[in-house]
């Protein structure tokens, strides 16, 4: 299991769904780096379960305790551990799914990769659970960034097929970046709350799940961030983007749109400002040959409708060898992508600060060999 991630911002994730505890170890964040204890409880409690019906029903506060690294609201230098208590378990729900595989979800492919032996508990590790010590995280590297005039934000560009109208990629402004964590249900055009709620009920009230897709961007990130070939901003984003459970594709600018155009259309033209460079177009999401190139970063991330549905489906029994059919109950979202919007925003701050500090442009203090 590769429960890490990064060479600078470095972290360490642990916990199953419905054991006694998740969190992460957090190691990089240099000493005095003050931390605010209310944004992270604000952070956590955007992708927190329990609080809007178009998510589970399970209830679980997920306040974090900061167990090391952090002392009088500035980091001490020391890694930071935050971990969050599973307070709400019922893993009595989960009794049928030890035999019986759910389509969609890890639990074969985990099964197989470990022998039996995984936590089947909640969707144990696989759980999109494991997702709230990524938000804490976030919420860390969120801050250090903000102190550099970088903003991150993210909304529901898409829910089962409505979709809200796209980030201005050019004229984007820190302002409308917050005022979208500050929301709800952040979308751009507030009056299609209503349809998308309508579509994950129309779902949910027929046993089944929805998905979609989250565009998340930040602003205020300077020309010259990215260490290519590999740690290219786009492969450091995406990496992190690829391990939340349930994204199924990630694209920057234009993504996959971006093949059907001509270099004339394709290509951000060019012009000197106020002494600076910028673009008048943003079709390559803020990134050029895996680097920054100033404007803001925009990329968007594909959710799958959620795998355990109440809907009767075909699967295997690993117990008696038998093809068979399941219907899974218990406490599920009916749709992801609007508990995983921090979570998003999490992996892009959580990239930056790899990215940035690779770059000696986050600690300007470090010097490298
Ligand atoms: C915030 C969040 C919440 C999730 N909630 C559920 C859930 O309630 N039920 C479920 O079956 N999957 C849920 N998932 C998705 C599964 O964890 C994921 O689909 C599964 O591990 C298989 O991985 P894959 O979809 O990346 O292939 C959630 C994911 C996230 C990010």
């Amino acid at each position: 299991m590769r429960a890490n991630f990064g060479t600078q911002y470095r972290l360490t994730i642990f916990g199953e769904s419905h054991g006694e505890a998740i969190g992460v170890v957090i190691d990089g964040v240099p000493a005095g780096t003050p931390i605010d204890e209310q944004a992270i409880a604000r952070d956590m409690a955007r992708r927190a379960p329990g609080s809007d019906p178009a998510a589970t029903s399970r209830k679980e506060p997920d306040a974090v305790r900061i167990m090391s690294g952090v002392m009088d609201g500035r980091a001490t230098g020391a890694p930071i551990c935050g971990m969050i208590m599973n307070t709400n378990t019922r893993s009595g729900d989960y009794a049928q799914l030890r035999t019986r595989m759910r389509p969609g979800h890890a639990d074969y492919a985990g099964h197989v990769k470990y022998s039996g032996y995984n936590d089947p508990r909640g969707g144990g590790h696989f759980s999109g659970r494991l997702t709230a010590p990524l938000v804490f995280a976030g919420s860390v590297a969120r801050q250090m960034l903000a102190a550099r005039g970088i903003t991150i934000g993210a909304h529901i560009a898409q829910i089962a097929g409505c979709s809200d109208r796209a980030l201005d990629p050019v004229h984007m402004d820190a302002q409308t970046l917050l005022a979208l964590q500050e929301s709800r249900f952040p979308l751009l055009d507030p009056s299609l709350e209503g349809e998308m709620r309508a579509r994950i009920a129309a779902a949910k009230a027929e046993g089944d799940s929805v998905g979609g897709v989250i565009e998340c961007a930040a602003v205020g990130v300077p020309a010259g961030i990215g260490s290519p070939f590999f740690g290219s901003v786009e492969s450091v984003v995406s990496q992190l983007a690829f391990s939340v459970p349930a994204v199924k594709a990630v694209a920057f600018g234009d993504g996959m749109d971006i093949a059907a155009l001509r270099g004339s259309e394709a290509n951000d033209p060019m012009r000197m400002t106020d002494g600076g460079v910028s673009c008048t177009s943003n079709h390559n999401g803020g990134v050029t040959g895996g680097i920054t190139n100033g404007m803001p970063v925009v990329f968007r991330a594909a959710i799958k409708p959620t795998p355990s549905i109440a809907r009767e489906q075909q699967t295997i029994n690993l117990e008696t060898g038998e093809n068979t059919t399941l219907s899974v109950t218990g406490r599920h979202d009916p749709c992801i992508v609007l508990r995983a919007v921090p979570v998003i925003e999490s992996v892009l701050a959580i990239a930056l600060c790899e990215l940035m500090a690779d770059d000696c442009s986050l600690y300007p203090h470090r010097h490298t060999p």
